[in-house]
């Protein structure tokens, strides 16, 4: 059985590598952040990868990445937690990971305050941590890396300025806005479509699940007789809105406009290449990244504090050849 089919089976750990906990090396030492670290190649470290949640496609992608990153390094034992949505389960992760004295922790957070607090714990027991694609609160971690929300919601906006003409009614399905994507992708949505004459006439925290955003979007059609365009700050929220407009069944899925955020190439890709979204923005997991600046950490190579990772727009227009980046 492949690794990733256990991982998705077992929900609890998957050992990477197989190879228990290595010994302390005889030339690990304590760096100045108090980090212990590994400074010869092929020594073994033990990485503690705490994930969100698998219930979404782009999370178990993130995982594939990172574990495929991993693979390519023998010298990984990578152990993967999946907090199933719940920040607590995540918070005992982090600190079950302090305990076992893993060498690095990377993250993707549910939420960034409850988050936060465990993380400065993981540092101060001098546990370098990589955050992934969500933010915590302040600056106590090691790293972050992840896409620019800011930025992908602005120019969601600017695209559906030149979509509408500059007017319209629209509909924002937003992300969980205790995360910070939610709160980023709105933002920068307000800043792209300032000066226009578009209007947000409904919006709900979908919470980036697409029965939640469905059934909002149901209650939107049923309020709004007319309805311009729908920005779903994912994927899932945007498909949610354009099935529950195609069972409305008064046709409206063909005048309405759909957008939605993170392009896998089995969802966003492929609304766009069947016409049901009009377009898709980029939003990559950053998983190959984190295996790659975590091995420098442990090297004690200096990295980034923060990585920003691009982003590309999909319509019908360039998605067969792969997108423009923006
Ligand atoms: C998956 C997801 C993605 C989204 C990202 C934001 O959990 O909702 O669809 O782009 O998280 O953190």
């Amino acid at each position: 059985m492949r690794p990733k089919m256990l991982t998705l089976l077992l929900t609890g750990a998957v050992l990477w590598g197989c190879s228990p906990k290595a010994e302390t090396p005889a030339d690990t030492k304590t760096g100045d952040t108090g980090a212990k670290t590994t400074a010869t190649t092929g020594a073994k470290v033990t990485i503690g990868l705490s994930q969100c949640n698998l219930g979404e496609p782009w999370r178990v992608q993130m995982n594939t990445d990172i574990e495929e990153a991993a693979k390519r390094h023998p010298e990984i034992t990578l152990i993967e937690r999946d907090a199933q949505n719940k920040s607590e389960t995540q918070q005992s992760q982090v600190r079950e990971f302090i305990q076992q004295k893993v060498d690095l922790i990377i993250i993707s957070p549910k939420e960034s305050r409850p988050l936060t607090r465990p993380v400065e714990e993981a540092m101060d027991a001098g546990i370098p941590v990589i955050v992934l694609d969500r933010k915590i609160e302040g600056d106590k971690y090691t790293c972050f890396i992840g896409g620019d929300n800011v930025k992908i919601g602005t120019e969601v906006g600017k695209y559906m300025v030149k979509l509408l003409g500059g007017k319209g009614d629209v509909v924002e399905l937003k992300g969980l806005m205790t995360s910070t994507p939610g709160q980023d992708r709105h933002k920068g949505f307000l800043e792209g479509i300032k000066g226009s004459q578009i209007k947000v006439v409904f919006e709900a925290d979908c919470k980036w699940l697409e029965p939640d955003a469905q059934r909002e979007m149901k209650s939107a059609l049923s309020t709004h007789p007319q309805i311009d365009a729908v920005y779903g700050h994912n994927d899932p929220s945007a498909h949610g809105a354009y099935k529950a407009t195609e069972q409305e069944g008064k046709g409206r899925e063909k005048l309405i406009k759909f957008i939605g955020i993170d392009s896998l190439p089995t969802e966003g890709v492929k609304y766009v290449k069947d016409g049901l979204l009009s377009a898709t923005f980029q939003y990559p997991t950053g998983g190959g990244d984190a295996i790659e600046n975590a091995l420098k950490i442990l090297k004690k190579e200096k990295v980034e504090k923060n990585i920003t990772l691009g982003t590309r727009l999909f319509t019908k227009d360039n998605v067969d050849k792969g997108g423009d980046a923006l």
